[in-house]
């Protein structure tokens, strides 16, 4: 049996976002539909969740004190993370506490913010395929592990996400470079890298895959396969459904099956694949929403935010697809804050398009401030539906800076 209260009352159930991005107020957004009091924990202010939520807090989330503080100041029924980088230690100990349930759990959020945590639990423990691999933490370890695993390999700190501190090295002359720049970007001290040799895939996918109630027992609920298409480590285009072979989609079911089952708890996770025939090797895996996975608010009847919120919340979710679509980033263009977007009226006169403007107070260049959707009758025209619309949203200034 699931209660649920009302928000601002004594019997509200709490949901409290550790990030609070626009993947993070999709989720707000369906949680507020159910009635759902939301609490929305991001480190800068007026983050995209946090202005849909009902309270907001700015704190440092790599901050454990930090994050005890305002757990215990909001006593939320669920911790939602979402995003890698949290203190997550502490969130073992709060799940230990008994203080708060973290979805999917205090491990899964542990295992895979850590690349060589989630490697090592999905290669050697659950035996599933990957690419080649290993671990290094000095220059000398780096060349040496390149030079075993051959080029082109990719070199990754093991903390860091959205391609950050990433490079493909094609030669041995890209070593230096690639060291440097992960290096950079690592979120510790002592750094730590995952070389992985190349897979020439012919696609690579998004797994969508919810465990939720079924029958009074946590079941697993697989979406259709989102294709997607990354530049630079950051997605630029995602849609769905991607054909896959029979033998293909058996395997990465398999794959997607066995890690969530591992990672456990209740959830949406997108299980990241790459493909080639009939072959599926495992890459990575958010136990959370996922960006490529945008595109379900047009695909589906749940998209993966109401999927995650009915699932998190114990409710009965469907993974249907409604119509194939296709989702097209729109990013900054520039660097300023308060930005605005022209050509919005344009952009929505694309046929079964839909567009969302994040909200996010600072543009950068790179930054994704919003996505454009559209629905078609095969993914072919959904894609082009989507490009089209993204194209014509503009970003631009608004207040003069100083140069
Ligand atoms: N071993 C690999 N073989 C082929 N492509 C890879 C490999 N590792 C990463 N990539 C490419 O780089 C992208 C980003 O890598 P990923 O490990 O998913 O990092 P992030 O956590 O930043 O998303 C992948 O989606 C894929 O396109
Ligand atoms: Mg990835």
């Amino acid at each position: 049996m699931v209660k649920l209260g009302t928000p601002l009352s004594a019997s509200a159930t709490r949901v409290m976002l550790l990030g609070a991005g626009e993947l993070g107020k999709e989720v707000t957004i369906e949680l507020q539909r159910l009635g759902v009091e939301v609490i929305a924990v991001d480190r800068y202010a007026d983050a995209p969740a946090q202005q849909v939520a009902h309270r907001a807090h700015v704190i440092d989330m790599t901050d454990a004190q930090a994050l005890r503080a305002v757990v215990e100041r909001e006593r939320p029924h669920l911790i939602v993370p979402e995003i890698e980088a949290i203190a997550t230690d502490e969130l073992l100990r709060i799940e230990a506490d008994g203080l708060a349930t973290v979805i999917p759990t205090a491990f899964a959020a542990h295992t895979t913010m850590n690349r060589e945590r989630i490697r090592v639990l999905a290669a050697e423990e659950l035996k599933l395929p990957t690419s080649p691999y290993a671990f290094v933490a000095s220059r000398e370890e780096l060349e040496a592990a390149a030079r075993q695993l051959g080029f082109p390999c990719f070199v990754k700190p093991v903390m860091s996400s959205s391609g950050k501190g990433q490079s493909r090295l094609s030669t041995p002359a890209d070593v230096a470079q690639a060291w440097q720049t992960a290096l950079d970007a690592g979120r510790v001290r002592s750094p730590r890298m995952i070389v992985e040799g190349e897979i020439a895939f012919d696609c690579e996918i998004t797994l969508l895959t919810a465990r939720a109630v079924r029958g009074g027992q946590i079941g697993t609920h697989f979406c259709a396969p989102i294709g997607h298409r990354q530049v630079a480590g950051d997605y630029v285009e995602s849609w769905q459904p991607q054909p896959l072979s029979a033998r293909a989609l058996a395997r990465a079911q398999e794959i997607a099956g066995k890690v969530t089952e591992a990672l456990g708890g209740m959830g949406i996770f997108g299980v990241e694949l790459f493909i080639k025939g009939d072959e599926v090797w495992f890459s990575e895996v958010s136990p959370r929403p996922h960006d490529t996975g945008l595109v379900t608010l047009v695909s589906q009847y749940q998209s993966e935010f109401a999927l995650h919120a009915r699932a998190i919340l114990g409710l009965p979710v469907s993974a249907d697809l409604v119509q194939p679509g296709a989702s097209a980033v729109i990013y900054g263009g520039l660097d300023g804050a308060a930005i605005a977007f022209d050509g919005l009226d344009e952009a929505l006169a694309v046929p079964q398009s839909d567009v969302r403007l994040f909200g996010k107070p600072q543009s950068y260049v790179k930054r994704r401030m919003g996505v454009a959707l559209a629905r078609g009758a095969d993914v072919e025209e959904a894609r082009a539906r989507a490009r089209s619309c993204a194209a014509q949203v503009r970003p631009c200034k608004t207040i003069d800076t100083p140069e």
